[in-house]
C-alpha cells in the first residue's frame, strides 16, 4: 500500500485553503462563528483553515464514522459520540471528503435538533459522482475523481494523513 499519483498539490490546496478563509472570514462577520472539525480526517485542513479566518471564532471536534474499520466504502451507517454545546452558534461544519453524503446529511439533521444560529458545510474535496445523497456544499475546495484518496487528513488503515498533499492510494 502506497501513495501513487498526486491529485491535489500542496500548492493548490495552500492556495484555494487561502480563499476559502477569506470568504469565510467575510460571510461571518459579526456572527459566532464555531468551526466544527469531524474527525480524525479534517484535523489538518481544519487547522489549516484556522489560520486564514481573520474573524473571531471558536473551534472544537466532533467523532462521527460511517465506515467499519479497515472498509473503503460507506455503510450507511453513521455514528455520531458526545455532540458539544451547540445552541446559539453559527456552526460551520468542517469535513475533508464528500462521498455518498451519507455523513453529512445524517449529521446536519442530527445538529440541527441542537439549535444552533445558523449551520452549514465547508469541505476540502468532493467525489461529485459518488453521491448518494443530495447535501448543500456551503463552502467547497475541489472536485475530485473517483479514487481511493490519502493525505492531507485523509487516511487509508489511519495511516497517510501526514502527507502535505492529496495523492490516489496504491493498493
Ligand atoms: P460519505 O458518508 O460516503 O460521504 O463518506 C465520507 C467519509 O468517508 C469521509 O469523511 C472520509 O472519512 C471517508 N472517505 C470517503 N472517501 C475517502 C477517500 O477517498 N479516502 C479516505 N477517506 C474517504
Ligand atoms: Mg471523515
Amino acid at each position: 500500500m502506497e501513495a501513487g499519483r498526486v491529485v491535489v498539490a500542496k500548492e493548490e490546496l495552500d492556495k484555494r485553503i487561502a480563499e476559502l478563509g477569506a470568504q469565510i472570514s467575510s460571510d461571518y462577520k459579526s456572527r459566532d462563528l464555531l468551526l466544527l472539525g469531524i474527525l480524525k480526517g479534517s484535523v489538518v485542513f481544519l487547522t489549516e483553515l484556522m489560520r486564514h479566518i481573520t474573524v473571531p471564532h471558536k473551534i472544537d471536534f466532533i467523532s462521527v464514522s460511517s465506515y467499519g474499520v479497515g472498509a473503503r466504502e460507506s455503510s450507511g451507517l453513521v455514528h455520531v459520540q458526545a455532540i458539544p454545546d451547540i445552541a446559539g452558534y453559527d456552526v460551520l461544519i468542517v469535513e475533508d471528503i464528500i462521498d455518498t453524503g451519507y455523513t453529512l446529511d445524517y449529521l446536519k439533521r442530527r445538529l440541527l435538533k441542537q439549535n444552533p444560529a445558523s449551520l452549514r458545510i465547508c469541505c476540502l474535496l468532493d467525489k461529485t459522482e459518488r453521491r448518494k445523497v443530495i447535501v448543500p456544499i456551503d463552502y467547497r475546495g475541489f472536485s475530485v475523481p473517483n479514487v481511493y484518496l490519502v493525505g492531507f487528513g485523509l487516511d487509508a488503515d489511519e495511516y497517510f494523513r501526514n502527507l502535505p498533499y492529496v495523492a490516489e492510494l496504491e493498493e
